[in-house]
């Protein structure tokens, strides 16, 4: 018998668990029977301290907390306050601006970012490239807008960007559509930690521009920095391989105040583009704008004030920089500390730089999962293996998982 249903055909889709919430709610049932220290919840995709509980950068809510009524009451402009936009560009690129011309648009979050370059940048039914290890919300958003996700392989044998993998798809897809939207994040992807290097850069820089020869192909490279704060300033450096490129390639970028002001909640990112073309950026700035009115209409007013009265004042973005480094060097110290556990234990792991997550390998992840918690432990099961927070674990726990991860891994065979 078939279900009545009111939905418009095209939101008739499979109900399915949030895999990542469902497994995190077990952890809160299991920390509830067992208490908090014998449980590791590594399922949590947000910076928290040893007991659990969220970092906020207080630096940031001073600021957020010192605004005025008004401040935080009123709309902002549709494409964001024009402040905010030239502090999200400052923000992302620091010292390593590409040329070329830059221009922004607010979006609720990177998400938000991500969505506009999905829509306003490939059609109905396009397929739209990434790697094989992917954030998994790419894939609904790409099919809540009618596109498909296809993949290159992430890693080459030695665990380095499989440049042969990317060029091979990225062709394929040119051939196929003549418009290609790739979607890149990096440095510290998630879910694997893995960052390009700058050869790797330079080398993928190559591959675009030859692509770019053939003067029908449109390139879109959109790179996904969510969590560029917690890496090295240094790490900035590819953005000056983003300068001069030719005109059918035009690359996008997200900023979002998520995890780097610890303002998750408060849904304020932007998707900033450069080109070597004037109009190309022009053209960009509005189509975003009129996607924003659109959709949600404008951004949250208090988060962009926050940016920019931090950017405004020395004192306060040095404030916010130092609490921010504290944290970073805690994420390092854990992931250091994973990496030197899994090594002991003889349990590999995905070639990870830095970030909030580190990825295990298993062709049969939800088993394995399911498995881990009868030694209440907690990871997300992705289609090629598991994703262990080390963002929201101790250092304690950084130490004993990967031995209990390697002992079931083992019980499964
Ligand atoms: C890879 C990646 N991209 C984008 C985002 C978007 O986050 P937000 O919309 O909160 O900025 C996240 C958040 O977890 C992420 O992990």
């Amino acid at each position: 018998m078939s279900m009545f249903s009111m939905a418009a055909n095209h939101s008739i889709r499979p109900v399915q668990e949030d895999i990542i919430f469902g497994m995190g709610a077990m952890a809160e049932e299991a920390i509830r029977d067992k208490g908090f220290k014998r449980v590791i919840n590594a399922t949590i995709g947000a910076l928290l301290d040893d007991d659990g509980k969220l970092v906020t950068f207080h630096s940031v809510f001073e600021v957020l907390k010192g605004l005025s009524d008004q401040q935080i009451a009123a709309y902002a402009p549709l494409s964001g306050m024009p402040e905010y936009i030239k502090y999200a560009i400052e923000a992302t690129f620091m010292g390593y601006r590409p040329n070329g011309f830059i221009d922004g648009v607010a979006t609720p979050g990177g998400s938000g970012a991500i969505r506009h370059a999905i829509w306003n940048y490939t059609d109905a039914g396009d397929k739209i490239l990434t790697s094989d290890w992917f954030w998994e919300p790419y894939q609904t958003m790409a099919s809540e807008h009618m596109r498909k996700i296809v993949t290159y392989e992430l890693y080459d044998e030695e665990m380095n960007f499989n440049l042969e993998s990317f060029e091979k798809s990225l062709g394929d897809l040119l051939d196929e559509q003549k418009r290609a939207l790739v979607m890149l994040n990096t440095p510290a992807h998630n879910p694997t930690g893995y960052s390009l290097s700058n050869s790797e850069w330079m080398k993928l820089r190559e591959i675009l521009i030859e692509f770019s020869k053939d003067q029908e192909n449109k390139i879109i490279l959109f790179i996904d920095v969510a969590y560029l704060d917690f890496c090295n300033d240094e790490e900035r450096e590819f953005f000056k391989l983003l300068s001069n490129l030719p005109k059918n390639i035009l690359v996008l970028i997200s900023f979002s105040m998520s995890k780097g002001y610890t303002f998750y909640g408060l849904r304020s990112g932007a998707l900033l583009g450069v080109s070597s073309d004037e109009d190309i950026i022009r053209e960009f700035k509005n189509v975003c704008s009129y996607s924003n009115r659109g959709v949600w209409s404008n951004g949250t007013r208090a988060a962009m004030e926050t940016l920019i009265e931090i950017y405004k004042n020395d004192n306060i973005r040095k404030k916010v920089f130092e609490e921010r480094a504290k944290h970073k060097q805690i994420l390092k110290e854990r992931a250091e500390t994973f990496i030197q556990s899994a090594k002991e234990a003889g349990l590999a792991i995905c070639r990870y730089k830095g970030g909030f997550f580190i990825s295990i390998p298993h062709d049969d992840p939800m088993r394995l999962a399911e498995k881990l918690t009868e030694k209440d432990v907690f990871v997300v099961p992705l289609e090629k293996g598991l994703r262990f927070a080390v963002c929201a674990v101790s250092l304690e726990k950084c130490k004993s998982a990967p031995a209990l991860i390697k002992e079931m891994m083992e019980s499964l065979k």
